[in-house]
């Protein structure tokens, strides 16, 4: 994964907001770092010195498996001090506003605040009132940016590169904070990007953001290398853009019959948690093409590389 752009830079951001605000060029940068990281998973000891000193504190105001332990197994291989906040046992609890939480973080001298919310901005809000980085682990349906850099650097070490692969990303679209990361991300590292969705999922203007759209699943899969099929978020009220989860199953889920006329080889990958026999069968989740564990296992590198590099913020990085 060596590329020329990520050899010598200099990594500016204190926080990781979303892939919106990022260049092409620090993506890379991000991906380039993961890779060096995802070698140190694969020691014998898979720990490293470069945040020793440094505290991390995940915030998580919504549930999470995957993103949360690999925050905090990511934070622990650098070194770092971590403290898990359980929102629901917390002072939030009792009124006390995000700034007002951020900043009582903060005056206990903590080096990053990892935040997962379900109002879209809150990461930017609490960035803009902490002197600590703030990275976003998912806000409402605004972004998911970690997910993004993590099913891009799945795809990569899979296929080899980003440009010119074409990905079409399935599902819940109009809900999907990890949609609109994998558009800004994949669309800047110019990848051809489908998206599709029964038409009540699919948002207003998406086509601006400079990708295909379709409600037909069959346009969708044809001469696709990767697929990225998204959550049904039942809770965001999805039910009501479709009759029955069975019928968005035999609409637009994925199974090994419709693989079959796919790509030999094509990427399937979904971020979690996965609704099976709605989304995709059991056949494909479990089956050949699917990375949908390598997705999980590459957090952790990627997480590390974000959680690196924004705590070095404005230090040149040497590769
Ligand atoms: N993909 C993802 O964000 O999963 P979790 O909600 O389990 O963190």
């Amino acid at each position: 994964m060596k590329n020329n752009t990520a050899d010598k830079i200099v990594w500016a951001k204190k926080d990781l907001l979303g892939l919106e605000y990022l260049s092409r060029e620090e993506i890379e940068v991000i991906l380039y770092t993961a890779q060096s990281f995802k070698e140190v998973t694969t020691r014998q000891i898979k720990k490293v010195p470069a945040l020793r000193g440094k505290t991390v504190v995940n915030l998580f105001y919504e549930p999470s498996t995957r993103t949360r332990a690999s925050f905090e197994l990511a934070a622990k291989r650098l070194s770092a001090d971590v403290i898990n906040i359980e929102v629901e046992a917390s002072s939030v609890k009792k009124g006390e506003t995000l700034i007002d939480t951020g900043r009582n973080i903060e005056a206990l001298k903590i080096d990053i605040i990892v935040v997962r919310h379900n109002c879209s901005g809150a990461p930017n809000i609490l960035a803009r009132s902490v002197k600590s980085s703030v990275v976003n682990a998912g806000d409402g349906w605004h972004e998911h940016p970690t997910q993004a850099l993590l099913d891009m650097f799945t795809l990569k070490s899979k296929l080899g590169h980003i440009e010119g692969l074409r990905v079409s990303i399935i599902g819940d679209i109009a809900h999907s904070r990890v949609a609109r990361s994998n558009i800004w991300g994949m669309t800047k590292l110019v990848a051809e990007v489908t998206v599709c969705a029964p038409p009540m999922l699919i948002p207003e203007g998406i086509e601006k953001m400079g990708v295909k759209v379709t409600s037909d699943l069959d346009e969708a899969l044809k001469n696709t290398d990767a697929i990225n099929v998204l959550r049904m978020q039942f809770e965001r009220d999805t039910q009501k853009a479709f009759p029955t989860k069975l019928e968005y199953f035999k609409q637009y889920g994925i199974t090994d019959q419709r693989l079959k006329k796919c790509k030999k080889d094509i990427v399937v990958m979904h971020p979690g948690p996965i609704n099976r026999g709605i989304e995709m069968s059991s056949d494909v989740a479990d089956g050949a093409n699917s990375v949908i564990l390598e997705q999980v296992t590459n957090g952790i590198a990627v997480r590390m590389a974000v959680l690196y590099l924004v705590a070095h913020a404005k230090r040149e990085i040497v590769a």
